[in-house]
């Protein structure tokens, strides 16, 4: 077959194509039904940039993931297992005087901080609580009654 040969065929088959598709009118669509294809093709995750007020929203929650966890967070998720009943001798939650002790002995609450942190004796490191900072481990430790001096 020759290029032209083809040409014509290609021409016939669009020419047989064409009235089909001119036939196949859109169906009209009412206000309820435009709405739902709206919703269901609308994206996944709307961008949402400052000023907006999706921005105040989600902007709440991204900074609550980059803030520091209360003291009382961190110790209800992390610290009670062992704090609360004193389990394999931890100093028990508002034993004040227990914490002080400690503290003390080690010169100070940051000492004390960074020993509980690096991990000691029965606690593994970071009181189980891998994510902790230093600073959300203090807190942790505050509400449990270590004085920061
Ligand atoms: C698996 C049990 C366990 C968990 C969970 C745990 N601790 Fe402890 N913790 C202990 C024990 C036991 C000691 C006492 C260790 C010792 O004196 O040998 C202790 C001691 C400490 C001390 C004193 C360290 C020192 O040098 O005397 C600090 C501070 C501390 N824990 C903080 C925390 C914080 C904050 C959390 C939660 C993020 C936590 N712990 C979670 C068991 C635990």
């Amino acid at each position: 077959m020759t290029l032209v040969t083809h040409m014509r065929l290609l021409a016939i088959l669009l020419g047989g194509l064409f009235p089909v598709m001119a036939l196949a009118k859109p169906v009209p669509l009412d206000d309820a039904s435009r709405q739902e294809i709206v919703e269901r093709i609308a994206p996944v995750g709307t961008v949402c940039k400052q000023g907006d007020d999706c921005a105040t929203n989600s902007g709440a929650v991204a900074s609550t993931a980059s803030e520091p966890r209360s003291g009382e967070a961190v110790f209800n998720q992390f610290c009670t297992a062992c704090h609360t009943t004193g389990l394999l001798g931890a100093p028990k939650k508002g034993d004040t005087a227990e914490w002080t002790k400690r503290a003390n002995a080690l010169g100070g609450f940051n000492k004390l901080l960074q020993q509980g942190y690096a991990g000691i004796g029965s606690m593994p490191a970071k009181g189980t609580c891998m994510t902790c900072s230093e600073e959300e481990f203090g807190s942790a430790m505050q509400y449990m009654g270590a004085k920061k001096e």
